[in-house]
């Protein structure tokens, strides 16, 4: 069997194509919901964690605050303004980015701009009572819900 030239270009093509193909289908399943608990941050115990208290996890860039409830929320430590890491204000128990002077609320919430978005939120598991934190995962919100907690 003769090949001319537009065939031969045009079948290199579908085997490139498909080749593709069954990296990106490879990738992709991988990708569902794989990944272990040793790829997440273990906050420690949760019975370790006082209600009502906030504690900064500078390695895991956010801040683990528990509730008065017992719910647990992971924020990110970066600005939603421009990323700048947020200090904790131990004074109102919410947060102020030193960059630009945005001020958030003890859920994250913006209290005053220039951010006009919440701070970003990790996904939290709770495993054999370990707190397990998926940094790689920020979640964007548009405000606090009760839905957001965690509970040991
Ligand atoms: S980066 Fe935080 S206010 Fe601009």
């Amino acid at each position: 069997m003769k090949l001319n030239r537009r065939k031969f270009i045009k079948r290199i093509l579908i085997v490139a194509a498909s080749i593709e193909a069954v990296f990106l289908l490879k990738d992709s399943v991988s990708k569902i919901d794989t990944f272990s608990s040793k790829e997440l941050f273990n906050a420690g115990k949760a019975d370790s964690f006082e209600k009502n208290k906030l504690y900064p996890f500078s390695t895991g860039q956010f801040f683990l605050k528990r509730f008065e409830d017992g719910g647990f929320l992971a924020m990110s430590v970066k600005c939603t303004h421009l990323g700048c890491v947020v200090n904790a204000n131990s004074k109102t128990g919410g947060f102020n980015c030193p960059c630009h002077a945005s001020q958030f609320n003890k859920f994250g919430e913006v209290l005053s701009a220039p951010a006009t978005r919440p701070l970003d939120i990790f996904p939290i598991r709770i495993e054999n009572g370990e707190i397990l934190v998926d940094t790689r995962k920020p979640v964007k919100r548009s405000s606090y819900n009760k839905s957001q907690l965690t509970y040991a």
